[in-house]
């Protein structure tokens, strides 16, 4: 897909992934809608996408309410007739065993991780369908909806059943030439330790219950731009699966024979 002149939204994208996704999109010249919580951090990102000679829109809209979601879509597709890229990227983490894990964090992080893509699939694929034009969405999942490592529980939660619905999502919306790609990206230097910044007031826990240290993730922590640019080539190639490190080959090849292993021993 030739991006000059297109169109691309990228929730999430005041900071970290999304940003990176956001001016790469404009350095190919498309046209970016940013939609995040961040109102100055999309506003310097649209400037800095408009300074690379596109045009670009910064939109308040917090992923987990349908309504501001829609009211992005019917935003976007009014300013600039259509979307040819849809990146459902927002997202948060919480940490912590799922034995303290309380009611407010699965709310929030599935809120966030899981109805926030939803939303996104609920507002613009009616419309990109009915626009007819070739396009693509990309959803932000994570290694951590491939394998679940330990302390991460809601999150690996709702990024599995990222992974999930990316997977159908491609099947779904084969025949209107809409392709989608599902990016698992491990380490990547990003704010997303800081994720408590945007929990909102009611859910945040009452005690210090829930919540943990971060895990240190394995690997190398990747720069934004470069995950971006594998972004990128994933969208040109059609690509399902974005995994962007090395590192994730051997636990996938260990939980694929995880899963062998069950049916080759089962009792017959
Ligand atoms: N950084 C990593 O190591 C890593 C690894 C795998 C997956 N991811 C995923 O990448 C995506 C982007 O995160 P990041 O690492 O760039 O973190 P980040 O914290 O730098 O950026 C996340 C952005 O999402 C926004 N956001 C949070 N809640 C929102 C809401 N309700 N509505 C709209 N916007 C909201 C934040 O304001 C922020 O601008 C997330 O889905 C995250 O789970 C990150």
């Amino acid at each position: 897909m030739d991006l000059r002149g297109k169109t691309s939204v990228v929730t999430g994208g005041a900071s970290g992934i999304g940003r990176a996704l956001a001016l790469r999109f404009a350095r190919e010249g498309a046209n970016v809608v940013i939609a995040d919580l961040d109102a100055a951090g999309m506003e310097a990102v649209a400037a800095e996408a408009r300074g690379l000679g596109v045009k670009a829109l910064a939109l308040r809209t917090d992923v987990s309410e349908l309504a501001q979601v829609e009211a992005l879509a019917a935003r976007a597709f009014e300013a600039f007739g259509a979307v040819h890229v849809l990146c459902n990227n927002a997202g948060v983490a919480a940490w912590g065993g799922l034995e303290s894990a309380t009611h407010r964090d699965w709310q929030w992080v599935l809120g966030v991780n899981l109805w926030g893509v939803i939303h996104g699939v609920e507002a613009f694929v009616p419309r990109m369908i009915a626009r007819g034009e070739p396009a693509h969405i990309v959803n932000t999942a994570s290694m951590a909806g491939l394998v679940a490592s330990k302390g991460l529980g809601v999150y690996n939660t709702s990024k599995y059943a990222v992974v999930g619905l990316s997977e159908t999502l491609a099947k779904d919306l084969k025949a209107y030439r809409i392709g989608v790609s599902v990016l698992c990206p491990m380490g990547v230097e990003t704010r997303i330790r800081e994720s408590e910044r945007n929990r909102p007031a009611p859910l945040r826990n009452e005690r210090a219950e829930g919540g943990g240290e971060p895990v240190e993730l394995i690997g190398r922590y990747l720069a934004p731009d470069a995950v971006a640019g594998m972004v990128l080539a994933a969208i040109r190639g059609n690509e399902l699966y974005v995994i962007t490190h090395d590192e994730a080959l051997e636990p996938l090849r260990r939980r694929a024979e995880r899963l062998e292993r069950a049916v080759r021993s089962r009792a017959r």
